[in-house]
């Protein structure tokens, strides 16, 4: 079974035929809401709002261990992630859809590790290659089948939030390599790798990221609503094709 997590504006899932929800506890808390239970194109798939279906909960208070910890409980082999991002390299502009292949971690105080004492032997997991590349080639295929361009690899770069970045944090994330900013790439993508959960994001820039584009001295935020708006029917259409393989 495949899982998603939804990002911000991605409460619920176009075309999911939903068969039941399920509150679930894990050992680390409640995730950030119940798992919902469905079908697309008649694959099984499960979804949790990462945000919360209200979308109340701020990125740094996301349960993250509970999250990974509740999709690994139900068998889910591979995680999908549907994030929204700031634009920080020239060419990715609002609208554009990119499935990132490298992360750079700059968050804090993040319940980041299911490894943190106790009985259990540290695991020092490889997170050479953060993102899982054969899901990655998957949301590729999908997206090329459904004809919707999407640019393959980038450099996510996670920041703490919730506020957004000054512009000389961009441009230290630019020197650094970063070419898409936002706030919930990590520690999410550790966790999945700890769990052993293939993972792979798509992520909707909705936004320049602050200094960038052609809103130099503020991030407009309610233009990149709209921009999120019309990117996510694309990212639906990939979803549908990503289901059946
Ligand atoms: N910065 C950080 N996170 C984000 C942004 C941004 O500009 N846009 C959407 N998520």
């Amino acid at each position: 079974m495949l899982a998603i997590i939804g990002g911000t504006g991605l409460t619920r899932l176009k075309n999911l035929k939903i068969t039941h929800r399920q509150v679930a506890r894990t050992p680390y808390g409640e995730p950030s809401g119940a798992l919902t239970f469905g079908e697309i194109n008649d694959h099984h798939v499960v979804f949790l709002a990462r945000h919360g279906y209200g979308h109340t909960i701020p990125p740094h208070e996301i349960n993250y261990r509970a999250n990974i910890w509740a999709l690994a409980e139900q068998k889910v082999k591979r995680v999908i992630s549907v994030c929204t991002v700031g634009g920080v390299r020239d060419d990715l502009k609002p609208g554009t859809l990119i499935i990132p292949d490298q992360i750079i971690d700059y968050t804090s105080n993040r319940r980041h590790t299911f490894f943190d004492g106790g009985d259990k032997p540290v695991v020092h997991i490889d997170f050479t290659e953060p993102y899982c590349n054969k899901l990655r080639r998957r949301l590729l295929k999908a997206a090329k089948e459904a004809r919707q361009p999407v640019v393959d690899g980038g450099i996510y770069a996670a920041t703490q939030g919730p506020r957004l970045e000054t512009a000389a944090e961009i441009n230290r994330i630019a020197r650094d390599g970063g070419d898409i900013v936002g706030m919930t790439g990590m520690p999410e993508a550790g966790l999945a790798r700890e769990a052993g959960l293939s993972y792979a994001a798509i992520a909707v820039v909705a936004n320049w990221a602050a200094g960038r584009g052609d809103s130099k001295n503020r991030v407009d935020l309610a233009a990149a609503e709209q921009v999120f708006m019309e990117a996510i029917e694309h990212v639906h259409r990939i979803l549908e094709g990503v289901v059946k393989v």
